[in-house]
């Protein structure tokens, strides 16, 4: 039996629900035909805003998206994306299957969708291809109030008040295909540019640099070191395995399966690698780390443009979202926010839509967001394993973390091992637990996964396998599933 050790009198930094924010590119059907039907689509939508997709992101309390790029970012010109929709300019949209950007979906578009899903905006700007006007333009166009030129145009364009805009990216992937910069050469413009990011009005914008690639330790310095007018640094890193055989998303042996949860667990490495650097320049944790993208990236599905990224998500993908949540809250001190990659449609999506067929699935990964709701801005619990946890080659065949607030605590538990269950102890200390109810998520096998057919061969359900133990609770972990705990706390 894994014996996990918490102490429920024992807070620790609490955990932003920013942790469970959204990124959705113009790339593929993210945008169109996943959130943007058109006001004339025969689906039920909302100023041309799908309705069943806002209605299963609001239930997951989605916090924040970000958005319109990704690589699509450094080319955008958010002009092109305002005014009369059929006077916008076209585009073709290189980095993403060389397709036709009419502009319809655009900076009113954007925030009127964050508007309907309860969600804060993260606009990420243009430093690849855009200038230092533009961007200051946009935030002023976004945020300003009074008048101004920009505030005129935006009246123009039908809308009077601005908006609340928190979070801005300077930029995106600046190593690649934000520019191919040196990390000296983005500092520096990521100072440039961040200075014209204004606060206006009361809109306090927390402005995010763009950081290096995956390990790349060095450009995490440099911005730290230059310590320039932005209040975070991102991280980017995909669960995947470079070059052309990344690997179908449902078509995986188990021994990839093994390999992909080892390159998951890789992100408590990266983590601490980036926050060692920045505890270095920043020991009050003044400045935050945002894992702006990070999920699965797999082959596409057969028959499907390979620019889109369109990929089914099954079990494997799930465990992949749980591993990587306990790794942000163990982290919750620095990491202050992340953006699955992407909302629908692209990579490791919440939801896979059909716009013909009206079609709306909730993946796996999904619900393990809506599982986790609980930890939304809940204080972290250290879970400590008393007698470490099985291991296989290298990966962790346990992970869990766990959460407190207002007298109730959430724990999560996920049992990587594909065949065999676990069975862990809970040894709870420090206040009384006065009920508990547990969820699982698992499925028939690894490659389990939802379809329009078979919409919830892999859905949440009750988990009664838990019992007392004179220290706590015993729970069952079937194999390769994702169990949460929920606990009512009574006396200290
Ligand atoms: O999410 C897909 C792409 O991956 C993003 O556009 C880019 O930032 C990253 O390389």
């Amino acid at each position: 039996m894994t014996h996990a050790v918490i102490n429920l009198d024992l807070p620790g930094p609490t955990i932003s629900r920013h942790l469970y924010g959204h990124f959705a590119e113009h790339l593929g059907r993210c945008v169109y035909g996943g959130f943007w039907v058109g006001e004339d689509s025969p689906l039920p939508n909302v100023g041309g805003i799908r309705s069943d997709v806002v209605e299963a992101l609001r239930a997951i309390r989605i916090p924040n998206l970000r958005w319109p790029g990704g690589c699509f970012a450094d080319e955008y010109h958010w002009r092109d994306g305002v005014g009369p929709r059929g006077q916008r300019p076209r585009m073709v949209n290189t980095h993403w299957g060389n397709v036709e950007e009419n502009n319809h979906f655009g900076t009113h578009e954007f925030m009127h969708l964050c508007e309907l899903l309860g969600a804060d905006a993260y606009v990420n700007g243009n430093v690849g291809s855009g200038t230092v006007r533009e961007m200051s333009d946009w935030v002023e166009y976004l945020t300003r109030a009074g008048d101004s030129p920009m505030v005129a145009l935006r009246k123009a364009n039908g809308r009077d008040e601005p908006w609340r805009v928190p979070f801005w990216g300077i930029g995106n992937e600046a190593w690649g295909c934000g520019g191919n910069l040196t990390a000296e050469a983005y500092t520096d413009l990521a100072r440039q540019f961040g200075t014209f990011v204004r606060d206006h009005g009361d809109n306090r914008v927390y402005r995010i640099a763009a950081g290096g690639h995956t390990d790349e330790y060095g450009w995490t310095e440099a911005l730290m070191k230059a310590r320039g007018p932005y209040q975070a640094v991102s991280l980017h890193y995909y669960t995947t395995f470079p070059g052309d055989g990344r690997g179908g998303a449902t078509t995986f042996t188990t021994e990839h399966y093994y390999d992909t949860m080892r390159r998951a667990q890789r992100i408590e490495e990266l983590i601490r690698g980036h926050e060692t650097v920045m505890d270095r320049y920043d020991p009050q944790v003044d400045i935050g780390l945002v894992v702006d993208e990070w999920g699965t990236w797999w082959d596409v599905e057969d028959g499907t443009n390979p620019g889109f990224l369109y990929q089914q998500n099954t079990m494997r993908d799930a465990l992949v979202a749980s591993v990587h949540f306990d790794a942000f809250h163990r982290h919750a001190r620095r990491v202050v926010m992340a953006n699955i990659a992407q909302t629908v449609n692209v990579l490791q999506a919440m939801l896979l839509t059909e716009a013909e067929t009206g079609t709306l699935i909730r993946t796996p990964t999904y619900h393990v967001f809506e599982m986790n709701v609980g930890h939304h801005d809940a204080r972290a619990l250290a879970v400590h394993f008393r007698d470490g946890v099985p291991n296989r080659d290298g990966l962790d065949l346990v992970s869990a973390s766990a959460s407190t607030q207002n007298d109730t605590a959430l724990v999560s538990l996920t049992n990587l091992d594909a065949e065999a269950p676990r069975t862990v102890l809970l040894d709870l200390r420090g206040r009384e637990v006065s009920a508990h109810r547990a969820r699982v998520l698992t499925g028939s096998h690894l490659q389990a996964h939802n379809t329009a057919d078979a919409p919830d061969a892999v859905a949440p359900t009750e988990h009664p396998a838990v019992r007392a133990h004179p220290r706590g609770l015993e729970v069952d972990l079937p194999p390769h599933s994702y169990v949460t705990v929920h606990l009512d706390l009574g006396a200290r």
